[in-house]
């Protein structure tokens, strides 16, 4: 059916559920974190362990974070999987049939600092340090989900499309994490609460990041690429780490220079707050609620301002509180906020 095709295309352009991270994107956001991970045991439960970025780099940095345990655990039917020569424990070759679990625990690698790839491949090749799941890997299956009790912290770039399962599945296991995923997520019913109470926020890179893309991902005209090797690559303008671990960022306190002129900063038609369109025009004089861009909550710091809801649809979570309009005409959606701290020299 052409309808039904068209829809599919579609969907399968937009399915970011096989992304693959890169070891950079990884490195980069967990250096603002690395005393938090000391003693923990790190749980990476969509991450196969032979080309996971994740893997990669828990494992060579397992002692400078000072681990006490890796747990990484893979999903049947890894479309990444390359022509490995790892065995299970017993004694198969390592493919995609199977979901497997691969545990590195404290003095896996007696050597200091960065551990080299040269030991990695070492440790991997090791009969029984990748072993067989019974089930197909899934998150949410019992045996991933003991795995899951066990952890500290999970680290992942779940399937974009089970990203709010993944999510409610930490919050009921009270589990710390650093999630990729979509800025879309933000507005969600299932995570805007948590966000707007302060119990979730921003990671440290919110905007661009690159993914490597299975081989049968059709080329767009943007955000795509193939590279010397013959790696097809996407990227996405709108990627975020979503995270309950504390960071610097969330301490910065963000300059304002702006100031309220009411010519300047329309009121919404059904709503007593004015529309900032950018965050850079914040006013630093307004006491108001005001609508600010998806984008302020790269800067958010709960000592400078309180978010009190959105406006999006006005019906998708209980502080989603009104459709944004002015003069009759919709404005995309917005964060809610309000000066925490606004005295009378502004905030
Ligand atoms: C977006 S990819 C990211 C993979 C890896 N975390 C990375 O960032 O390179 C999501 C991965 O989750 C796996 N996956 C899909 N559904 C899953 C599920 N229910 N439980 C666990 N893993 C799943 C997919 O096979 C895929 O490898």
């Amino acid at each position: 059916m052409k309808g039904n095709s068209i829809l599919n295309k579609a969907k399968y352009s937009e399915n970011t559920d096989e992304w693959y991270t890169t070891y950079s994107t990884v490195e980069e956001e967990i250096a603002h974190y690395t005393s938090q991970f000391y003693g923990k045991t790190v749980l990476c439960n969509c991450d196969d362990p032979y080309e996971s970025a994740f893997s990669k780099y828990f494992l060579k940095n397992f002692n400078i974070l000072k681990l006490k345990k890796l747990i990484c655990t893979s999903y049947k039917g890894s479309r990444i999987l390359e022509n490995t020569k790892l065995r299970d424990a017993d004694n198969c070759i390592v493919n995609n049939q199977f979901a497997y679990v691969m545990i590195a625990k404290e003095n896996f690698d007696n050597s200091k600092g960065i551990i080299s790839d040269e030991n990695i491949k070492k440790f991997l090749m090791k009969k029984g340090t990748v072993n067989k799941l019974k089930g197909d890997g899934d998150f949410r299956s019992d045996e991933c989900i003991e795995y899951l009790k066990e952890a500290d912290i999970v680290v992942t770039n779940p399937p974009f499309s089970k990203f709010i399962d993944l999510f409610s599945l930490l919050v009921k296991y009270e589990k710390k994490y650093l999630l990729i995923g979509n800025q879309n997520a933000i507005t969600y019913k299932e995570i805007f609460p948590y966000i707007k109470n302060g119990k979730a926020w921003i990671g440290c890179k919110f905007g661009d990041m690159a993914f490597k893309v299975p081989d049968d991902t059709p080329p767009r005209k943007t955000r795509f690429w193939i590279d010397e090797n013959g790696q097809k690559w996407r990227s996405l303008g709108n990627a975020m780490w979503l995270t309950n671990l504390d960071n610097q960022r969330k301490h910065q306190k963000l300059e304002l220079t702006a100031v309220y002129e009411p010519a300047k900063y329309p009121k919404y038609d059904d709503f007593d707050a004015i529309n900032v369109s950018r965050v850079k025009d914040i006013p630093k004089d307004y006491s108001g609620i005001m609508g600010v861009p998806l984008t302020y909550l790269k800067y958010h710091n709960e000592e400078q301002f309180e978010i009190i809801g959105e406006a999006n649809h006005g019906s998708d979570n209980e502080f989603d509180l009104f459709k944004p309009k002015i003069e009759g005409k919709d404005i995309f959606k917005r964060i809610l906020i309000k000066a925490k701290d606004y005295g009378k020299d502004g905030i």
